[in-house]
Formats: C-alpha cells, structure tokens, sequence
C-alpha cells in the first residue's frame, strides 16, 4: 500500500492551495495526516491522534469503515456513474427513500448535492422558486444571521454572517438580504449547560425586518439549530420556536442549516427533532457519507415539493450538479445510514451527552476560559483574547492539543470539539484531558 509519507519535501508542499488555511505557515510547519481507523488518525510521523472533531464534523460513524469502503467499491464496479438529468439508478432511488425515512416527520423529498455550501445555495434557489411557482414572486428577500455559517458560495456567504467570509465579497453579496441578531452573549449565558435560558426575545427581531420589508417581500429565513462555524452557538431556549411561530404569521419558509446538527450530533437524528422545531427545508451533507465520499442533500416538505410538480409539464427546477447522487456517494450514503441505524449512532450522543457535559465543564477555571458550552457531543470553549490578536490563544491550544495527540477546532479564540459518535467514555476523559494539558501549557 502506497500513502502520503513523512519524506514529502517543502517542494511536493507547494502546488496545492489549502482552504481556509495559513498556507505560508502551514507548508513551514505541516501537519500530515495519512491513516485513520475508528477514533484516531495516525500522521505521517507515525504519531496517534485523537480525532476530537470527527475530521471535520463529517465523520460520525469513526474512520474506516469497512461496510462503506465495501458498498462503494461494489458499485464502482457495477456502475461508475450515471447522468442524474434525464437518467436514474437505482442507489439514487433508494438512498433518497432511506433518507426520508430517518429524516424529520414530513420532509419526505430529497434533492442530492455535493456539498454543504451546493445544499444551502439550492435550498435558497427552491425557496425563491416555490414562492414565484405559487404566484408570490414579490418574495425574494432572504433572512440569515449574524455568526451564521451556510458555506462558501455567494448564496451562503451572503446570508452567512461571518465577517471575514464576506469581507473581500462585500460588493458581490447578492442582494436583498437582512440578517437576525446572533444570540451570542456571554454576560447572562456563560457556562450554561444544554440550552442557555436567555436570549428567545432575539427571535423578535424578525418582527422588525418583517415591518420594515412587508411579508410580501420576505422568502426565507436560514439558520443553523446550533451554530458550529462561527465557534458553537447553542440555541436559548424558546429561540427557535418563536422564529418558526413568526415564520408561520407570515408565510415564510423555514430553512434549517442541518449540515452539522443532522445525523445525530445533538442526541437525535436532526436537530429539527431535538428542538422540536418544524422546517419547511433542511439542509445536509457531512455526516451523510460518513465524510468519506463528497454528497449532499436538501429535503423539502410536501407542501414545497408539491407547488412544483402542478405548473406546466417539463423540467420543474432549472438546477442540478453533473455529480447529484452519484453512484458511488449514494452506496456510501446507503451503508452510512445501515451503520447509523445498525449501532443506534443517530441517538448516542444523547446517551453520552451528560458524561460529556460534566467533563466539558470541569475545565472551567483552567486559565483564560471565558465559558463552557455544550450539547449533545458538541463542546464550545471561549478564551479571553490577546489583545490585539483575536484567535491566537485558540490557536496555540489547537497546536498544542495536536503536539499532544489531539485533533480540535479553532475558530477565533473559541475550541469546539465534536467526536465521532462511536466515542467511548475513556476516550472523552483522554480528549479533556489533553485540552486541559494543552490550555495550562498555553497559559
Ligand atoms: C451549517 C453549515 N452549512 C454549510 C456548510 C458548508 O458545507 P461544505 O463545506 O460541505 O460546503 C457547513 C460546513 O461546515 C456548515 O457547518
């Protein structure tokens, strides 16, 4: 067996462009992973990691799964790839059918994509269509929020609300997009455990940009249940309920950003069920190949779906990728969901969450922690910042955590972690260990 291997120069380093990476700083000092299996990866050096963020929130079965790797092979071998317009095969079919069985009450049609960002670009692009297919064509405004994360495509960047993803595009965003205030806020909600109790009232403000646009106007609202990206941000309770309420008095859609939340990293398969909040689209991708095969998804409810299929007959939706369901995404996606199901996985972090919890909140005190958050197998770890250096101090515990064997996430000066769901109690203890380690290194 070939790999990537330690003897890679700083000459092989060069040509790729790593994302949303310091590339100067990273080709100076790489970190190169080149096996993984179950909860660890293995670098190029030889050394053991503990994989703290699933690869990156995508890998919630653990890594090298034999059934997937298996079913993939399989179907390359029968059938590479098939044109999705105009054509099916019948992995499409089923995985879609799979799909909307796992998936929240009533979402019951599947539109495949490739990505997260392609899954949310979609999803805005069927909720300005199915306005304008009901003759509500006036509704085109799209209503993000602050911290949000949708990706990287203009759609996504546009009702994302992370400053510096937007920054250089500021001129290009497209238009007609009002975002609603995060919910961050660390004065009354620090260290809450599960879901802070305030901030649901920042769910009015959509009343205000409502009144300022009129309903007529107004097409969607995108927002994640928990906010990953922007560093964790748990929904206050009543939060999200009152967001849909308002959704309802005024005959928005509801689109909730599932990419990270689906596939049980909240305790139940969506974060849609575990908040008990109705979409009308959800948007997915990671967890749904187990991150081993690019793919994505987008599920609408029947009331969405339907307004499309009564116009004229023909094409319904000018929109679709050369790879939609691809064949061998959709054998990964298939055995994927066999091992969620198989190993009860969609519901073992609610299972694992209190554990989590208290190891996650016995690291306040340790030094510069600001707060402890958590749901589910999701942890968000604030550090005061340098001044004058935003990020550096999460970034040093990152290095560190991974100089001591420990794979975490950095966003600014937050950590989140979000292991694979297989995680076992000893290796949750080693995971706060190392952080705990790592963050009095980097007092
Ligand atoms: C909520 C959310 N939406 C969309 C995306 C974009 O997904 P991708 O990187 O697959 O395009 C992400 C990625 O982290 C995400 O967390």
């Amino acid at each position: 067996m070939t790999t990537a291997s330690a003897s890679l120069s700083r000459s092989d380093l060069e040509a790729f462009w790593l994302p949303f990476t310091p590339n100067r700083q990273f080709k100076a000092n790489p970190r190169i992973l080149t096996r993984a299996s179950g909860m660890f990866y293995w670098t190029a050096d030889g050394r053991e990691i503990l994989d703290g963020v699933a690869g990156l929130w995508c890998v919630n079965a653990g890594h090298g799964r034999a059934q997937i790797t298996e079913a993939v092979s399989r179907q390359l071998q029968v059938l590479d790839y098939a044109p999705p317009f105009q054509m099916g095969h019948p992995p499409a079919f089923q995985l879609a059918n799979e799909l909307v069985k796992v998936a929240p009450k009533g979402m019951d049609h599947v539109f495949f994509t490739n990505s997260g960002s392609e899954s949310v670009d979609t999803a805005l692009k069927i909720a300005l269509a199915w306005h304008r297919a009901r003759g509500e064509g006036t509704r085109t405004r799209l209503i993000g929020r602050e911290r949000g994360y949708h990706g990287v495509g203009f759609g996504g960047i546009s009702v994302g609300g992370i400053s510096p993803n937007r920054k250089v595009w500021s001129a290009n965003l497209i238009p007609g997009v009002d975002h609603l205030p995060h919910t961050h806020d660390l004065k009354k909600n620090a260290f809450s455990r599960g879901q802070p109790e305030h901030g649901a009232h920042l769910a009015d403000d959509l009343e205000r940009i409502v009144a300022l646009h009129d309903p007529s106007n107004i097409a969607a609202v995108i927002i994640e249940p928990i906010a990953g990206s922007a560093g964790v941000l748990i929904p206050p309770r009543g939060y999200l309920k009152r967001v849909r309420e308002i959704c309802d008095k005024y005959g928005i859609l509801l689109i909730l950003d599932e990419v990270i939340t689906g596939f049980g990293r909240t305790g139940s398969a969506f974060g849609a069920e575990e908040f008990d909040v109705r979409a009308d689209i959800i948007t997915l991708a990671k967890g749904l190949t187990n991150g081993c095969i690019p793919m994505g998804a987008v599920l609408v409810n029947k009331a969405v779906h339907e307004a499309f299929m009564q116009g004229p007959d023909g094409i319904e939706l000018f929109h679709g990728y050369t790879y939609s369901a691809h064949p061998a995404a959709c054998a990964a996606g298939l055995a994927t969901l066999d091992i969620y199901r198989s190993e009860g996985l969609l519901t073992r972090a609610g299972q694992l969450a209190k554990y989590w919890e208290d190891a996650a909140h016995a690291l306040r005190g340790l030094p510069h922690v600001i707060d402890v958050r958590n749901y589910g197998l999701i942890l968000g770890l604030e550090l005061e910042s340098i001044p004058g250096k935003v990020g550096a101090r999460a970034y040093d515990v990152y290095l560190k955590c991974f100089e001591r064997g420990a794979l975490v996430r950095q966003t600014a000066d937050i950590i989140a972690l979000s292991p694979p769901l297989i995680v076992e109690k000893p290796q949750i203890d080693r995971l706060f260990e190392t952080l705990a380690t790592a963050l009095r290194a980097a007092a």
